[in-house]
């Protein structure tokens, strides 16, 4: 027997995934470099959202037509990775459809839903493309939609046509070297779909059928390991990161903002008489971390949570799209926030890689990626979050930068340095003193 094909689709299998596996790690770093936050709380209602949103689809569908189609791709490539299970045992094993002898009936039914789903996947990863290329549709576009980002979309969709095709194709000739008995060939399966495309085969000879079936087995099989491997540079990264992502979601009110842990200290000190005033500052201990600034201006100060955001982001614009800022010509675009959380968690992983935790380039998430004129025409109305299909929240990391630009460095536009100072002076937003409150109160009188 040759053992050469195994051999090479071993040392595949174990590069590919072994490369995966150190890129993934990398992500992980950059998600924890964020603050700590505790999202690990109230695990029934986690799971519960996560069922809704994640595996149910449930924002997906506020579109119908997207929606539906993307059911189609979601439940079609995960079902149809049953059948990469057997391709992998196959190729580590040099055996042919391994499953067929121990699921005698069942794997006809398995092959057949494998071929509807694949093409109800080629045909929806087709319109998806069509969509795009026609480029009428308007949250496809923004100023953060450069061109990595499209051609990300679109590569996305060619390998997925690619990738179902060679599957078809596959089965296909397969079925025509079972009818005529080739060796190694057994009859197994049921082909609603590429039995259309298997009679066309039938002009070939057994050898050039083989060709066509193993090339197609390759194929199929290394573009899984490459998009396997492509994955968490893309957009795509979603089909992993969704479930955990919508999973650590906010369960508290939308219009609820956190408290932070360093505003809270300080208040504390000024305010509540058990606290020592005297008691040594951890600033004076050389051992303790550094002081959590108010805000963010980086990525260590968002929480870890944000930054997960950022890798599950699927750039669709809905939340762009939704963003009453946005929409009447404003610089925001919250679809940009997460690019930008992204791209500059990058740039410092690979500055750390480089020269370690401790190394700076002198840049910061705020200003070098994301203005303050973006930043001050949120509303915090929420839309983006009410949007986000993997329960993403862009207007937690605008109000984190805002906190830094308003309490570390006074920098607020003018109306709000207006109200700061009435609340100061009088206790409330308004221009009166507080001994004037309830003066309407005597007008009714
Ligand atoms: C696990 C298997 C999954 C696969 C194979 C998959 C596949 C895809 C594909 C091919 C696209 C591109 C569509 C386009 O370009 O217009 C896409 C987009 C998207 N996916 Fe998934 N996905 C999966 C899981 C999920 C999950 C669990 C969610 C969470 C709800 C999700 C949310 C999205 C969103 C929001 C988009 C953008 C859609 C749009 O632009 O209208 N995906 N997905
Ligand atoms: S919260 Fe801010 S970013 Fe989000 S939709 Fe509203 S205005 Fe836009
Ligand atoms: S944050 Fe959510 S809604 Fe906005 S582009 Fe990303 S996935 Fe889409």
């Amino acid at each position: 027997m040759n053992f050469l094909p195994n051999i090479i689709f071993i040392v595949l299998l174990v590069t590919t995934s072994v490369v995966f596996g150190i890129r993934v790690k990398k992500i992980r770093r950059n998600i924890l470099l964020g603050r700590d936050e505790n999202r690990s709380d109230r695990k029934g209602e986690r799971f519960e959202q996560m069922f809704k949103v994640a595996i149910g689809q449930s924002k997906m569908t506020r579109k119908p037509l997207s929606g539906a189609l993307h059911v189609i791709v979601y439940v079609g490539f995960v079902i149809i990775n049953i059948e990469v299970l057997e391709i992998v045992i196959d190729g580590v094993l040099g055996t042919h459809r391994i499953f067929a002898d121990f699921l005698g009936s069942i794997y006809d039914l398995l092959i057949g839903s494998f071929e509807i789903l694949a093409l109800g996947v080629l045909l929806a990863c087709v319109v998806f493309l069509a969509r795009r290329l026609s480029k009428r549709i308007k949250r496809f576009d923004g100023i953060e939609m450069t061109a990595w980002p499209k051609s990300d979309a679109n590569i996305i969709l060619i390998v997925e046509i690619a990738l179902m095709t060679a599957f078809l194709v596959m089965n296909a000739a397969d079925e025509q070297l079972q009818s005529i008995h080739a060796e190694g060939y057994i009859t197994a399966g049921f082909y609603p779909i590429s039995g259309w495309l298997s009679s066309l085969m039938g002009m070939f000879e057994a050898s050039t059928l083989i060709v066509i079936e193993r090339s197609c087995w390759w194929f199929h099989i290394i573009g899984i390991l490459g998009f396997l491997n492509y994955l968490p540079f893309s957009k795509h990264f979603h089909i992993l990161l969704a479930f955990p992502n919508v999973f650590y979601a906010k369960l508290t009110p939308k219009g609820q903002f956190n408290n932070l842990e360093s505003v809270r200290k300080e208040v504390e000190l000024m305010m509540d008489p058990n606290v020592d005033p005297y008691a040594t500052p951890p600033e004076a201990d050389p051992n303790a971390a550094l002081p959590a600034p108010f805000g963010a201006k980086d990525i260590q100060d968002l929480s870890w949570k944000s930054i997960m955001d950022s890798y599950t982001c699927t750039e669709c614009g809905r939340c762009t799209e939704d963003c009453p800022a946005n929409q009447t010509g404003k610089l925001l675009s919250p679809r940009k926030i997460m690019m930008d959380v992204r791209d500059r968690a990058e740039e410092l992983g690979r500055l750390i890689d480089k020269s370690g935790k401790e190394a700076t380039d002198n840049k910061s998430l705020l200003n070098d990626y994301i203005t303050p004129e973006e930043l001050w025409a949120c509303t915090s109305c929420n839309a983006c979050v009410d949007s986000c299909p993997v329960n993403n929240d862009p207007l937690a990391v605008i109000v984190d930068l805002r906190r830094y630009l308003v309490m570390e460095q006074s920098q607020a536009p003018n109306e709000l340095n207006i109200m700061f100072g009435n609340v100061e002076n009088n206790g409330a937003p308004w221009a009166f003193p507080a001994a004037d409150r309830f003066n309407w109160a005597s007008e009714e009188d």
